[in-house]
């Protein structure tokens, strides 16, 4: 199992804005994209891979599977209409949005709709979202080990998510990611533009690079060509043990995305 360390996001971008983005990312170098069936916009982005001159062999597609679609008779009928609208026919990875909302469908019940969804060849890995460490150990013993390809969480310099991250890599599940740059908000912190000039990078690449020097992906979306292409280059800035260590001291609980009724109880 492998996911690719750096890849664009797309939430919140619709229309011609995520068009454009997915366009601009694909022809800049990016070769992962990470869609949702609730950011409404996989018709958008399957348009944007068709017209590219990226094979699909070539590209690392995720989309997320929505907490209305959870119960079996939806959950692969749900990710066949993903897979019309982004014009292929499998994802490389679909992963449970988010732990269901008060358990109105069993863990057990989606996570072997998962596995179905992978037995029929649609999704060529699966994995989950926003789970805590009791969740994903529950995930585990529905599927079993080493099945579970990544758990993608808010992590960034504000938010670094020890426990659930060490916790992770005990299971081999793959840390990625998303809100590396806390939406923007870690880009004006004091700490991270000294290291950033004293690389010569942007703040967003040494929020970047950390994370990827942590081993974990990132998926960072951008409306703007410039802020896709200086991102991509977080991939070639080395941070050394000094950058580090004084990341590590930036961790405030920084937590930005807190659904009601749907975030479980976080391991704080
Ligand atoms: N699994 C989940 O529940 C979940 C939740 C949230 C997000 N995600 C995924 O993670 C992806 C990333 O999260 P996100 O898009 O919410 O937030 P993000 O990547 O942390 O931040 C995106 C914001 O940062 C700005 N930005 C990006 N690069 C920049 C740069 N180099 N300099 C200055 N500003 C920069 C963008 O503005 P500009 O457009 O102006 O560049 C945008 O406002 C999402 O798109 C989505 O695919 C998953």
């Amino acid at each position: 199992m492998s996911i690719p360390s750096f890849g664009v996001g797309t939430f919140r971008l619709s229309g011609q804005t995520v068009i454009d983005s997915v366009t601009n990312a694909l022809e800049l170098g990016y070769r992962a994209v990470d869609t949702a069936q609730i950011y409404d916009n996989e018709s958008e982005v399957g348009l944007a891979i068709s017209q590219s001159n990226v094979n699909r062999e070539d590209l690392f597609l995720t989309t997320k599977i929505w907490v209305d679609n959870y119960s079996k008779g939806k959950l692969v009928p749900s990710l066949k209409e993903s897979l019309n609208k982004l014009k292929t026919d499998y994802v490389d990875l679909t992963l449970i949005h988010w732990p269901a909302p008060d358990g109105n469908v069993s863990l057990r019940e989606y996570m072997e709709g998962l596995m179905e969804a992978k037995e029929q060849s649609l999704t060529k890995q699966i994995g989950i979202s926003n789970f805590n460490i009791e969740l994903t150990k529950q995930a585990i013993d529905i599927v079993g080990d080493n099945i579970i390809a990544t758990n993608q969480i808010e992590l960034s310099p504000y938010l670094q998510g020890r426990k659930i991250t060490e916790f992770l890599k005990s299971q081999n599940i793959h840390v990625t990611s998303y809100m590396t740059l806390a939406y923007g908000k870690v880009l004006q912190d004091s700490a991270l533009i000294d290291i950033a000039n004293k690389h010569n990078a942007t703040t967003a690449q040494v929020a970047l690079a950390w994370a990827i020097k942590l081993g974990y992906s990132v998926i960072p979306s951008s409306t703007k060509r410039e802020n896709l292409a200086s991102n991509l280059l977080a991939q070639k800035l080395e941070l050394d043990s000094d950058d580090m260590a004084k990341i590590y001291n930036l961790e405030r609980n920084g937590r930005k995305v807190n659904p009601d009724g749907l975030a479980p109880v976080w391991d704080e």
